[in-house]
């Protein structure tokens, strides 16, 4: 079952992520234990599993991922600290708790952020192969201004206006793909691969499943339930943010993450079993209620 080996993987992410906290007796007392209570509060881990899920698919050694994947989860959960602010979304609840802002204060939000984005390059810093290079360039490209960090300026001048179908994607692509995209690059650059069929074929897989993802989020944020979603019902609606729901109605919004779901399934086929897995964890993607 897929659900069975996602949360073995949660595990084996969240004891990873655990060692690379400082101790709670060291260093400033308040922002260790702000950045301790973002990354181990309860969240899904799927850009982690997406690593090692694709690892798995190319034949490379999962040890080689944990640190790699970590990364990856560090700048995300540093996304999220940023995302709840009040000058962002003005969030208060995320994993079902009090966001950063609230626990702490926002001047500690936005260190915690900023913290956890050094954690991340000092944990890539880490590796000894030569491939790390490659991973740091990798990783600031998803995260920076032609990755999560512009698509979230996109999102916020976009707030109260509409836009086309085509602005949006590419938001979406930004914002939350970029991240999506470097967990399955990762293992592809670690296993050393040089291929370009494959190579083609995983930035293809990447797109419709980061894609996929944002527009699944969009609809939780219609019709999940707080209480599943850990986050407060509505936020985009009250923020008059431009999402699918709004831009094309619930119906068309499932249809359009089902396509892109397919597309990714189609995308990586020539795998054969190889893709079992990343199929599933595809279709995961958009049947997920939290
Ligand atoms: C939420 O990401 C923000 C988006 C980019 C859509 P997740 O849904 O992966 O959040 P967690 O990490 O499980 O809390
Ligand atoms: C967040 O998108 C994307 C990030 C880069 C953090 P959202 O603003 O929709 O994420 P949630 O719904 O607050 O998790
Ligand atoms: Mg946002
Ligand atoms: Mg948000
Ligand atoms: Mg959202």
């Amino acid at each position: 079952m897929i659900i069975d080996l996602i949360k073995k993987l949660q595990k084996r992410s969240n004891s990873i992520l655990s060692d690379l906290l400082l101790p709670n007796n060291v260093g400033q007392f308040e922002l260790v234990d702000a950045m301790r209570y973002v990354l181990m509060s309860p969240g899904k881990r799927i850009r982690p599993i997406i690593s090692y899920l694709t690892a798995d698919a190319l034949d490379v050694d999962l040890n080689e991922i944990d640190y790699p994947a970590a990364s990856i989860e560090l700048i995300h959960a540093y996304s999220l600290v940023h995302d709840d602010l009040p000058a962002m979304d003005d969030d208060d609840l995320r994993r079902g708790l009090p966001t950063c802002h609230k626990k702490y204060s926002e001047s500690t939000a936005i260190l915690a952020g900023d913290a956890l984005q050094s954690l991340a390059f000092e944990t890539l810093s880490q590796i000894k192969d030569d491939y790390a290079i490659t991973l740091v360039k990798e990783l600031s490209r998803a995260s920076g201004v032609m990755g999560m960090a512009g698509g979230q300026a996109i999102d916020l001048a976009a707030s109260g206006e509409n836009f086309d179908e085509v602005s949006l994607e590419n938001m979406h692509i930004l914002k939350t793909g970029a991240l999506i995209s470097a967990s399955v690059m990762f293992p592809y650059i670690i296993g050393k691969n040089n291929d370009s069929h494959l190579f083609n074929a995983l930035k293809q897989y990447a797109r419709c499943i980061g894609l996929a993802f944002q527009v699944q989020d969009d609809i939780l944020d219609v019709e999940g339930e707080t209480e599943i979603t850990g986050k407060p019902k509505g936020s985009d609606y009250k923020s008059d943010k431009t999402t699918y729901p709004k831009l094309m109605g619930l119906q068309n919004a499932k249809k359009r993450a089902k396509d892109l779901v397919d597309e990714s399934c189609d995308a990586i086929s020539f795998l054969g079993s190889n893709a079992d897995t990343l199929i599933k964890l595809a279709r995961y993607i958009i049947k997920r209620n939290n």
